[in-house]
């Protein structure tokens, strides 16, 4: 048995309502705390002082000053599993070219599939446990991770693999998520439908015995497929027992009603989600996740995370981390920007990255600091939560 603490504050996450607004005398905040755990499970949690005379063969894990304590944060949409750099991409934009523009014309997600398809699967584990161990320094401890730069059979099967190779060897725990419905490949000789036929008779067959993921995602838009395509494949999908989670509404709007249809598990984006698709969202199970990164990256429009609070939507914040849209990969950073422009308290901020992120995720082990959950917690130099999104991001956890 361990004891870690005493902590000025520790935030549980717990007994915060599922979805909609929070303030931030809504937070369960406990002074002078201490965690008792075995084993990697939370066995108590209270005032450091009576823990330790109640449990004096406990091994302490002192911590010498002002420090608050938080779950670890979740980041339940990356695509941290790839090769390269589109840095090139990245100057166009700055010079006036779209996002679209730059994969009609040579750039874009093909161009990350070709350089990833040269990288075997030793290598892009290698390039994933980087990356993951970036995050995890950064206090983020669950990171879902989706394949997506492959686009064969062969490919998506190697980075669903890397995946689980870096999974064994990086502190964090990945989540992994097939999205080899990124992009009809170009190399593939048929329409989209057609791809997304081969593709859930000849991949997910597989992916499902060899066990690599439970998640299937698909990017709905133009130049990538239709919403009518989104809704045959991950049906078909739903049918062999995946889950089923969209990019949606990144630069169109339209894909809410196919999510909740569907039941999917998220719709991840809503740069463009409108007042009618917000209403719908709020009334469903789909979980709204938004990507600041990508707005960032991109230059563009942050999603409604306002709107869609007050109408009663449960939102949840993730990185993105890609190589085209999203190459920041700092999570903290982008959540405190985002909650800065749309008036975000910093409850709603904080539940963004834990309680209502595990739900994404559909977790119950993890986000929320009690008893019987995964011993997952993250802890900051500070005597005062209300310090760390007032730095945006700068202050990072304690190591
Ligand atoms: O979530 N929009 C689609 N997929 C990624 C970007 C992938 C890429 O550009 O390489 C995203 O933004
Ligand atoms: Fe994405």
């Amino acid at each position: 048995m361990k004891l870690t603490g005493p902590f000025t504050q520790l935030l549980t996450m717990d007994n915060l309502p599922e979805r909609g607004k929070l303030s931030d005398d809504q937070l369960e905040i406990i002074p002078n705390a201490g965690i008792l755990h075995q084993d990697g499970k939370i066995v108590a949690i209270g005032n450091f002082e009576q823990l330790c005379k109640e449990n004096p063969d406990a091994k302490i894990e002192f911590f010498e000053g002002d420090f608050v304590c938080l779950p670890g944060m979740i980041d339940v949409h990356t695509h941290i599993c790839w090769a390269g750099s589109r840095a090139d991409d990245y100057a166009m934009r700055l010079e006036g070219k779209t996002y679209l523009e730059i994969a009609e014309t040579g750039g874009g997600i093909w161009s990350t599939v070709m350089k990833t398809r040269e990288y075997s699967f030793e290598e892009l584990a290698a390039l994933t446990v980087e990356r993951a161990e970036k995050l995890y320094r950064q206090g983020i401890t669950t990171i879902e991770v989706k394949s997506g730069y492959g686009l064969s059979i062969d490919d998506e099967l190697k980075i669903l693999k890397a995946i689980q190779l870096a999974n064994k060897k990086t502190n964090a725990e990945l989540i992994p998520t097939c999205l080899a419905a990124h992009m009809k490949p170009k190399d593939f000789p048929g329409n989209e439908r057609e791809y997304l036929q081969y593709i859930i008779e000849n991949l997910l067959p597989e992916v499902k015995k060899q066990n690599l993921a439970i998640r299937v995602d698909i990017f709905v838009e133009k130049g990538a497929f239709s919403i009518t395509d989104a809704k045959y494949y991950l049906s078909e999908a739903n049918k062999m027992g995946f889950d089923a989670v969209i990019h949606g509404d990144q630069f169109s709007s339209g894909s809410a009603s196919l999510a909740t249809g569907l039941q999917a598990v998220s719709i991840d984006h809503l740069e463009y989600a409108d007042e009618s698709e917000i209403e719908i969202l709020a009334k469903s199970d789909v979980m709204p996740v938004i990507l600041p990164g990508a707005s960032i990256g991109l230059g563009e429009r942050f999603a409604p995370a306002r709107k869609m609070l007050d109408a009663g939507c449960p939102l949840v914040i993730a990185s993105d981390w890609n190589p085209g849209s999203a190459p920041m990969g700092d999570l903290l950073t982008q959540a405190a920007i985002l909650g800065a422009y749309e008036k975000l308290s910093m409850a709603e901020t904080w539940a963004a990255l834990t309680c209502r992120a595990a739900r994404a995720l559909r977790r119950n082990d993890i986000g929320v600091l009690k008893k019987g959950n995964k011993a997952d917690f993250i802890v900051f130099k500070t005597g005062n939560f209300k310090e760390i999104l007032y730095q945006q991001g700068q202050m990072k956890p304690a190591p």
